[in-house]
Order: C-alpha cells, then sequence, then structure tokens
C-alpha cells in the first residue's frame, strides 16, 4: 500500500503554516493531502490557526477565543515567518474549504480542543464540511478523546483519528476504536512495527506526524503506514518515488 503524502499546515517549510500561501505551495507541490488546525473566534467563527494564542503566527497578543474574527483579520500571519509574506491573513474554515472543493485533496481537519474545549466545535465543522460536500474524503482528529467520542455520535459515519503524542495504554487501538475512532493519528517516534500490526488487524487507518528526515520517511514507507504528514511534501514525494523505484 502506498503511503499518502499529506501536507502539515500546508507547505509549512516554505511558508507561513495553515495560511492560503502555505495551502497554495502544498497542492502546486503535487501534495495528495492538507492537514490544518482550527480554533473558534469569540463569536463562533472557525478559523485555521495552530496555537490557542495568536503571539506565535500573527502580529497581535492572547488568545484567539477573545477576539471576533473581524479583529483577528487585521492582523498580518506571514510578516512573522517571512517578510515576503507580509499581508498574509488568517483565513476560516469556510475560506479554505470553498478553496480546496474542486482539487482532488484528501484532507485533515484537526480540531483544536485539547486545552480549550470549544463549546461546538464539532458541530460547526461537521455543518462545514456536509455543506462543500468534502466528508467522504476528509478525517477529522483531535488530542481530546471526549471530542472523539462527541463527533461519533454527532456523525457516525465520519471518519475521525485519536491523534496521540506519548504511549498511554498498552491497547491504543482498543482505546481509540472505543471512543468511535477509525484511526490514529501518532508522532513519528511511537511508529513501531507492532502498532502498524495492531492497526491493521483492526482495519484502523496509522497516520504519522511530523516527518521530515528522510530517515523517519523511509521507515513510515517501509512499515506501510497510511500517510505521513510532513512539512516539507515535495521532498516526501521525491524521496517515496525513490523507495519505490527500488522495491
Ligand atoms: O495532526 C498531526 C499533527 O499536526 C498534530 O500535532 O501540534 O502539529 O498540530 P500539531
Ligand atoms: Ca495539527
Amino acid at each position: 500500500m502506498q503511503t499518502m503524502i499529506i501536507a502539515h499546515r500546508g507547505a509549512s517549510e516554505q511558508a507561513p503554516e495553515n495560511t492560503m500561501p502555505a495551502f497554495d505551495l502544498a497542492w502546486r507541490m503535487g501534495s495528495e493531502g492538507i492537514e490544518t488546525d482550527v480554533q473558534l473566534t469569540k463569536d463562533n467563527v472557525p478559523i485555521l490557526i495552530h496555537d490557542e494564542r495568536i503571539n506565535r503566527t500573527t502580529n497581535g497578543r492572547g488568545y484567539v477565543k477573545d477576539y471576533t474574527y473581524h479583529e483577528l483579520i487585521q492582523l498580518d500571519s506571514g510578516q512573522w515567518f517571512n517578510p515576503s509574506f507580509s499581508g498574509t491573513k488568517i483565513i476560516t474554515l469556510e475560506q479554505f474549504l470553498n478553496w480546496i472543493k474542486d482539487k482532488p485533496l484528501y484532507l485533515n481537519i484537526e480540531l483544536k480542543n485539547n486545552k480549550i474545549d470549544y463549546k461546538g466545535l464539532e458541530l460547526a465543522v461537521l455543518e462545514l464540511i456536509a455543506h462543500y460536500k468534502v466528508a467522504n474524503r476528509t478525517t477529522l482528529s483531535t488530542f481530546n478523546p471526549n471530542s472523539v467520542n462527541r463527533l461519533h455520535k454527532l456523525n457516525p459515519t465520519i471518519d475521525s483519528a485519536l491523534l496521540l503524542s506519548k504511549r498511554k495504554s498498552s491497547n491504543l487501538v482498543q482505546h481509540a476504536k472505543a471512543l468511535g475512532a477509525n484511526a490514529l493519528h501518532i508522532k513519528y517516534r511511537m511508529l513501531t512495527p507492532e502498532i502498524v500490526e495492531a492497526c491493521r488487524r483492526e482495519s484502523m487507518a496509522l497516520r504519522v506526524y511530523t516527518v521530515n528526515s528522510s530517515k523517519h520517511m523511509l521507515r513510515c514507507f517501509q512499515l506501510g503506514c497510511t500517510a505521513i504528514f510532513t512539512d516539507i511534501p515535495d521532498k516526501a514525494l521525491h524521496f517515496r518515488k525513490l523507495y519505490e523505484d527500488h522495491h
């Protein structure tokens, strides 16, 4: 099985993460999917930003939840990365879906609700992906196990993934399955042949983040992981081709 290449926050090594330039670059590089992070504004607009605070990736200060959408789009979210991206704006999940709807890309929308459990985030995201008719090629993921379960209850047919950065229980696959997930998204350090086998036995997809070195890419290809999330999709596509040409 070929390992899918998913651009992590877009092509985020070469453009500011979770912005239109990063998504557009990932698409032009030939990425097969895009991962992005969603949080809720004070007026309940799902927007794409990784951190709960705006400090690192914009010229503002404070929490996303304390600003309205209108206030947040006044900020610059490209300048921090490189002055050549100044003027780049935060975008909404809706703008992103409108852009991706006609492109044959897989989507992974990560609900960033493990630190702030935004009320209504699951429903807002489910409604948007239904409206844009992309639900059948989308996986919703979160580090918050309660949210995985809420997603499953709201829509039992949606693909959902439990995100993990550390091995917490001996039976991760059963734990995720019991919540209603049909995929595990794990940090690359957690990857073992045993996890791959356990997922395979339960027909769970296994996607690995964030895989940027050729050594770790190769390991994911050899173990037959479902997909990798990478900041450097062009490099991953190149390495996968080399790997396939020799196997
Ligand atoms: O969804 C995979 C990965 O993005 C999870 O970690 O911190 O990069 O959002 P993080
Ligand atoms: Ca993420």
